[in-house]
Parts: C-alpha cells; structure tokens; sequence
C-alpha cells in the first residue's frame, strides 16, 4: 500500500486531499499540519501536529512513516502579507521546501509541490510550463524560489503550479474569492472587484484530483493545473452572483490603480492546460462546474 503524506493539512487543499484520499483505500494517509487537526470528518486520521522551526521532529516522523509520496500543500498564501513580511514568506514558502526536499530526496519519497502563476509577471498570458517566470512580487519570488530549490535537490518531484483556488472546507482561516462575493453580497454589501485582472479560477477538488492523479501516474516534472475559464474578476463576481441569484448592481468596477495593495499583481495569467490533459488525464472544470461540485459538499 502507497504511504502519502500531506503537509500543510489544515489548509483549503490540504484539507481537501486529506477527505479525498481517507476514501482511497490503496493509500495510507499521513496528515501534518501546525496546531490541532481540522478536518475532524476523516476519523482516525494519523495526524502529526508540526512547527516548521522543528524540522529535526519533521524528518524524524517522515523517516518513520517511510512515505512513497509527500504533498506539500503549506504555505504563506496571503500577497500582501508576504510583501510585509518577508522574512516569514521566506522561511515559509522557500527555506521550508528546500529542507523538505531534501529530506524527500534521501527517503527517496516523491515531493508533489504546489506553486502559483504568480510567478509570471502577468504581461503575456496564457503561460506554457516552459515560459520564462518573472514575479512581480515577493510572494511570486518566494514561489519560484522554492521551485528552483525542488528542482536543484535531486528529489523526484511534481510541481503542480495553479491558480486563484476557491472551495469550501470546515473551520477555514482564510477567505476566498467565491466565498467572499458570496457571504457580501447575501448581507446586502456592495464590493470593488478589478476588471483588468484576468485569471482562470480553480475549484479546489479539481486541484487535489490533479494531486491525486500525479500520484496514480507518478508525474514528474511541471505541470500547469486550473479552470478553464479565464475571465476578469469582475466577470468571475458577476457568475458567481448569478449562480447564486445573488443582486449584480452590489459589484462595482475599480480598476487595478485604484487599489492601494502592498504587493503589486499581474495582470493577466492563465495557463496552457495541454500537458496536464494529455499526460496525466487531467480534467478542468469551468467555473460553473466548480461550483455545482463545491455545493454538492457545502
Ligand atoms: N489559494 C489560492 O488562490 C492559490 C493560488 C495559487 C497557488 N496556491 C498555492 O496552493 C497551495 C495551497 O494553498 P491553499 O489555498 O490551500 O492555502 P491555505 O488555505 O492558506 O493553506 C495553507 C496552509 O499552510 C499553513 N501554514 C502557513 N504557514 C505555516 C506555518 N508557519 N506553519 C505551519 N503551517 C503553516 C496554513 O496554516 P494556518 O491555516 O494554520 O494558517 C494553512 O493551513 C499553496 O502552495 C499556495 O501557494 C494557492
């Protein structure tokens, strides 16, 4: 039986793998997350709680569990955060995945990494694995920091890079664009979405899928996985609204100048989805879609 481990459990994809695979008999699940389990619907999850300043225990379960695979789905996710706090991103988003990458490497387990198209400058969208990354912020640098450091660790990995992920799991810290136009515009709030932002929105179970199938196929190599719409913020706010028979005239235009945000964004991403399709199945959900299975389990 295939042992998996996924770090950073207590987050919107970790938490997602961790109900997906708990159904898949052939895997052994493995959870590491900081502080208490929160996805309590998976019962007798073996859960190790971790503090990334602690990598000696880290390795130490990792060396015991003996996984065939590591999912890194940790990270420092708010942009703006990053940009203030730079030393945290770092540490966070690239030290870490260095030192797991290299523990991953001498336990020979498959490091799956999550990555971001914000390591594209958003000049020249839609981007191809093989396109020249150029972060316009300090989260994007962080990202493609610890791309480089899984790629120059010998560790057989997958880097899964994605883009902007919506869903719905229990006790979330964070917001995410669909749940925040949601929860607005049901009390009656009027909200600023930009309209020269283009992105291709991605349902989380879509992502922990292509996770799972990187897994089954043993993937190896960069992969490009989101939605198949790409569509303005303001037209994503306008679908969700709609979907949810929610009132339009809440949402205003802004454009991006408008915004005082610490951390700069590209303007347009999107990916080329060819290689994900063709080597390892994958099958991108448009936003629609991503929505009906998102209610199927609210
Ligand atoms: N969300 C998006 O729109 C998006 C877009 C592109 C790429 N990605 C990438 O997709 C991956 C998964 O993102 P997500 O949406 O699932 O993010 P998320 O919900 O914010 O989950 C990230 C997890 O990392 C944990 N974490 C952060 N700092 C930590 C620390 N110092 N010690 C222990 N745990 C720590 C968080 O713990 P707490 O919850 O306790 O803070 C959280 O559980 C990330 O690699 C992200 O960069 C996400």
């Amino acid at each position: 039986m295939k042992k998996i481990v996924v770090i950073g459990s207590n987050g919107l994809l970790g938490q997602t793998l961790v109900q997906k695979i708990s159904k898949r008999p052939e895997y052994q699940l493995y959870a590491m997350a900081s502080g208490e389990n929160r996805e309590t619907s998976v019962t007798d999850l073996r859960y190790f709680s971790i503090d990334l300043t602690d990598l000696k225990f880290i390795k130490m379960q990792l060396n015991l569990i003996e996984p065939d695979f590591v999912v890194n789905a940790l990270a420092m996710t708010n942009v703006d955060s990053c940009e203030l706090q730079q030393d945290d991103c770092k540490r966070i988003n690239t030290d870490f995945v260095a030192e797991l990458a290299a523990v991953c490497r001498e336990l020979k387990a498959h490091l799956i990494h999550i990555s971001t198209d914000f390591i594209f400058d958003g000049k020249e969208g839609f981007y191809s694995e093989e396109d020249e990354a150029q972060p316009v912020n300090y989260y994007g640098w962080s990202k493609l920091w610890a791309e480089e450091a899984v790629i120059n660790s010998g560790v057989v990995y997958s880097i899964l890079r994605t883009i902007v992920v919506y869903g719905k799991v229990a006790g979330m810290k964070k917001n995410n664009i669909v749940l925040w136009i949601k929860e607005s515009l049901e009390k009656g709030q009027s909200i600023n979405l930009v309209d020269d932002q283009f992105r291709m929105p991605t349902y989380v179970g879509s992502l922990a899928d292509a996770c799972i199938l990187s897994i089954e196929k043993e993937t190896v190599g960069i992969y490009h996985i989101c939605g198949k719409d790409l569509m303005s913020i303001y037209d994503m706010g306008l679908e969700i609204a709609d979907y949810f028979g929610l009132d339009t005239s809440l949402l205003q235009t802004v454009p991006t100048s408008s915004l005082t945000q610490p951390a700069k964004r590209p303007p347009k991403t999107g990916f080329i989805l060819d290689k994900a399709i063709d080597k390892m199945g994958f099958q991108p959900m448009s936003l629609r879609e991503g929505l009906d299975e998102m209610m199927q389990n609210f």
